[in-house]
């Protein structure tokens, strides 16, 4: 290289210059490699009792609990945007709660009425339910305990996991996603539902979900916070450890042979290794959770003015669809859903 002011002057001698390709918009256009869509996002819904106003989910902006004609409106501005799938949440008064969480098998629950309402209102609408005992417990843990009381039990825990999937089929619900981390819950639930004659409602598999602190602010929208009110919940004799990569393949693997529709990975942003395993791994659809904590982050920082918002909210769902996500379950699906369509 010469010694010179004139820039005409540098000439590396260089094969490729992938910086060809970058260079106008439309050459950007044509070489970008995927696109997030409408169609990809799940929109989690959070439903509450009666006929109250919209509540808002502390930590999380924009995000509220709404009660069921709310719900519907909601849903209806979904399927506008072309969002054409929800996720269920139930908000459980405290005084339904028990150590069993038996509110969950009562046949006429919020959760219930919610999937019947979607269903009439809006068919095309696909309706997705979580079958975890967490809302229902005072312990707030995903199934129920032993006699000593510090340990959730696997078998008797499936057992009811099994009933409400039941429940949830009856009501019509396209798709049950268990959420809880139990051994052996997708064979049997699959069996309880081809046994009934649900030979056609699908199970989404909570597949390789990690004990993670990004579900902090979910927590507080279905209110399962504090374990019996004392010390903070701990989940890590069922959900996945952080650090481990192949114990999340080893769940993948059984949840799909166990008769998985769909596997899901959560949380997303945190875990895109983990995403992209079991894309290599499966067949099968695959989706991620942008939890609620990974949405809170954009917020913060945003708020603080030490991110760019649009930015980044945009480049953390790229970044899962890249990972190799077909599907996102995200708190962002209403507002960029209608940005995209729009
Ligand atoms: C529990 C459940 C959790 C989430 C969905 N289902 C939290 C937990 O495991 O405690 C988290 C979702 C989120 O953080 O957005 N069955």
């Amino acid at each position: 290289m010469k010694n010179s002011d004139n820039l005409e002057d540098f000439k590396l001698d260089l094969v490729r210059r992938p910086r060809r390709l970058r260079r106008t918009a439309s050459l950007r256009a044509m070489v970008e490699e995927i696109q997030v869509r409408a169609e990809d996002f799940i929109a989690p819904l959070f439903v509450m009792e009666g006929t109250g106003e919209k509540e808002p989910v502390g930590s999380m902006p924009g995000i509220f609990r709404y009660n069921l004609k709310d719900l519907i409106s909601e849903c209806k501005e979904l399927i506008g945007v072309g969002v054409r799938a929800v996720a269920l949440f139930p908000y459980i008064d405290p005084s339904l709660k028990d150590a069993v969480g038996s509110e969950a098998k009562n046949p006429d629950g919020l959760i219930l009425r919610t999937v019947k309402a979607i269903k009439d209102a809006l068919p095309e609408m696909v309706v997705i339910t979580d079958v975890a005992l967490d809302p229902y417990t005072t312990h707030g843990h995903d199934g129920v305990l032993n006699a000593a009381g510090d340990y959730v039990v696997n078998d008797a825990s499936v057992e009811r996991l099994c009933s409400m999937a039941l429940l949830q089929a009856k009501a019509g619900v396209d798709i049950v996603a268990p959420s809880d981390m139990m051994d052996g819950r997708i064979g049997a639930i699959r069996t309880v539902l081809d046994g009934e004659g649900f030979i056609d409602t699908a199970i989404m598999a909570y597949s390789a979900k990690f004990n993670s602190a990004y579900y902090g602010p979910f927590r507080e929208a279905v209110g399962s916070s504090k374990a019996a009110g004392t010390t903070l919940l701990d989940k890590k004799t069922y959900q996945l450890n952080p650090s481990n990569r192949r114990e999340a393949l080893v769940d993948a693997r059984l949840d799909e042979d166990e008769g998985a529709d769909f596997l899901m990975v959560k949380p997303a942003g945190a875990y895109l290794d983990i995403i992209r395993d079991l894309r290599n791994d499966t067949a099968l659809p695959l989706a991620a959770y942008q939890v609620s904590g990974e949405y809170a982050q954009i917020h913060a920082a945003a708020k603080m003015g030490w991110l760019d918002y649009e930015k980044s909210r945009d480049e953390s769902l790229l970044a899962i669809k890249r990972a190799g996500a077909d599907l996102i379950l995200t708190y962002f699906a209403k507002e960029k859903a209608a940005l995209l369509n729009g």
